[in-house]
């Protein structure tokens, strides 16, 4: 958990571009929009629209593939969001989960005291209520004086049931993990997992953030997918080696670019609560070189925390020595929506001119979402040369048998070579075209993505054909 983020870079006039474009495609497309924004949209708040919402399953899809279905090792989980409070004592986070935070006397603004001083190159170092020093307590924005620094907790408040009052105060989760440990036990004696084992989750967790931004960079509420894996004490050291490496290859086996990839390791002073050791896996957003994922040593901060407030004995049995020990905790946790933005930047290819140039409408620029087919909102797309009623039939006979089994479009509309730049905007990697032809020779033209090259295929072998190249 990166509290205390880390300096800024300058982004170049075309990175700040490049962003713009993919916030624009997002909202043009159908991938994401401003939430409530018939109501004048809800500050970084925003909803995953027809395309975004494939493009998120997908990922939760590949992540789980990886991380429970292929793994023997690890099982899943689904806990509440609505947890007990005292969970938010053990877990440190009513205590520790704070930002330190300054006003602007003048205009009101608020900042993280820890990013203003990142901007300056000084290291932050906050004891709450700490004022900062001398030149840095003026404003970015307008110059006005600054408040004194002020630890603020990011953990939302709700009430359950009907009195709103401190003992029907609860907390809309800030990490997934929490249901995760909490549940520790009911999963070891019901699955007979031995250590090491691991428990995964996706879910939405919601952090009051100060200074959220960014597009879906920083929100308020977003996804995680996290995983904890519980280990024998002596064995930390290996097991974080193999989760820092397993990890950073998802990414690149999904197709993130590996130059794009760093590893990032914290400083003391920059630390979780609970963390012994943590690198960040970080890509190279337009905006910043900025955190995709954590990889944690939790220790065993959170078993005895969690053993010591709910008085339920958490250790297991070392079968060599036969003593008990309590697990320690190797973390991976990664956020959905930093995740979905890293694929879009990677694969948001522009083509100066177009790619084809036989006629005068190609020759303008192209883009080209080059995501992996398996993230791909939208696989296969059909499209009947003509509005003909004999090729609009055939063509539908062919969406309804595809879309059994991939997500497809069926679009008829405009001119065919319009019609492939919209598909190739949105990453869909194969388009299938019904020609007048294929009234005759009962074959199908299929265009590649990537290579734009065509195939003539038979449509009585058109689902044998993308099993193929699909799965
Ligand atoms: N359980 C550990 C934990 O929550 P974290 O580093 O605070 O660690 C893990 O968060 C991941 O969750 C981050 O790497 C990031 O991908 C995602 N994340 C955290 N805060 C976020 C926010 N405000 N908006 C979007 N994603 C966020």
């Amino acid at each position: 958990m990166s509290l205390k983020g880390k300096k800024k870079q300058p982004s170049s006039q075309s990175e700040n571009n490049k962003m713009e474009k993919i916030v624009s495609l997002c909202k043009r497309r159908g991938f994401i929009f401003p939430s409530s924004e018939i109501y004048g949209g809800l500050s970084s708040s925003y909803d995953y629209g027809p395309l975004g919402v494939e493009l998120k399953n997908n990922i939760k899809k590949e992540w789980w593939k990886e991380m429970v279905q292929q793994r023997d090792e690890i099982v899943g989980l689904d806990s509440a969001i609505l947890m007990h409070p005292k969970i938010w004592e053990a877990s440190g986070h009513l205590e520790g989960f704070t930002d330190p935070l300054v006003d602007c006397k003048f205009c009101k603004k608020r900042f993280r005291a820890d990013h203003l001083l990142e901007t300056k190159s000084i290291k932050p170092e906050f004891q709450p209520a700490t004022s900062l020093k001398k030149d840095d307590n003026k404003c970015p924005e307008c110059g006005g004086e600054l408040t004194k620094v002020r630890n603020f907790n990011l953990m939302f408040k709700t009430f359950m049931g009907v009195l709103e009052d401190k003992s029907a105060q609860i907390y809309l989760r800030p990490e997934t993990a929490q249901g995760i440990y909490v549940n520790f036990e009911s999963i070891r004696l019901t699955t007979n997992k031995k250590i090491p084992f691991g428990i995964a989750q996706i879910g939405k967790a919601f952090r009051n953030e100060i200074t959220p931004g960014n597009f879906i960079f920083r929100t308020r509420e977003f996804e995680q997918m996290e995983m904890q894996y519980f280990i024998h004490p002596k064995e930390a050291a290996k097991y974080f080696e193999y989760w820092k490496k397993q990890r950073l290859e998802w990414y690149i086996n999904l197709g993130l670019n590996r130059k794009n990839l760093k590893y990032r390791e914290h400083q003391k002073n920059e630390l979780a609560h609970y963390a012994k050791v943590a690198w960040d896996i970080e890509y190279n957003f337009p905006f910043d070189q900025s955190e995709l994922e954590g990889i944690h040593n939790r220790g065993d901060f959170d078993l005895s925390r969690h053993q010591q407030y709910s008085g339920k004995d958490l250790k297991v049995l070392d079968e060599e020595t036969k003593k008990e020990y309590l697990p320690h905790i190797i973390e991976t946790s990664g956020g959905i929506d930093r995740s979905l933005l890293a694929f879009l930047v990677d694969a948001y290819t522009e083509i100066e001119g177009g790619r084809t140039t036989t006629t005068k409408s190609t020759k303008e620029m192209e883009v080209v979402l080059k995501l992996d087919k398996r993230l791909a909102p939208v696989k296969i797309a059909v499209l009947p040369l003509s509005k003909k009623e004999n090729l609009e039939k055939v063509s539908q006979e062919i969406y309804t048998k595809l879309s059994q089994q991939y997500m497809c479009h069926y679009d008829s509309t405009q001119a065919i070579g319009r019609r492939y730049r919209r598909q190739d905007e949105i990453g869909t990697p194969y388009c299938v075209t019904v020609d007048f032809d294929s009234l005759e020779d009962k074959k199908v033209t299929v265009r590649d993505r990537d290579t734009m090259k065509q195939e003539r295929i038979a449509i009585a072998e058109i689902m044998d054909y993308f099993i193929n190249k699909l799965n």
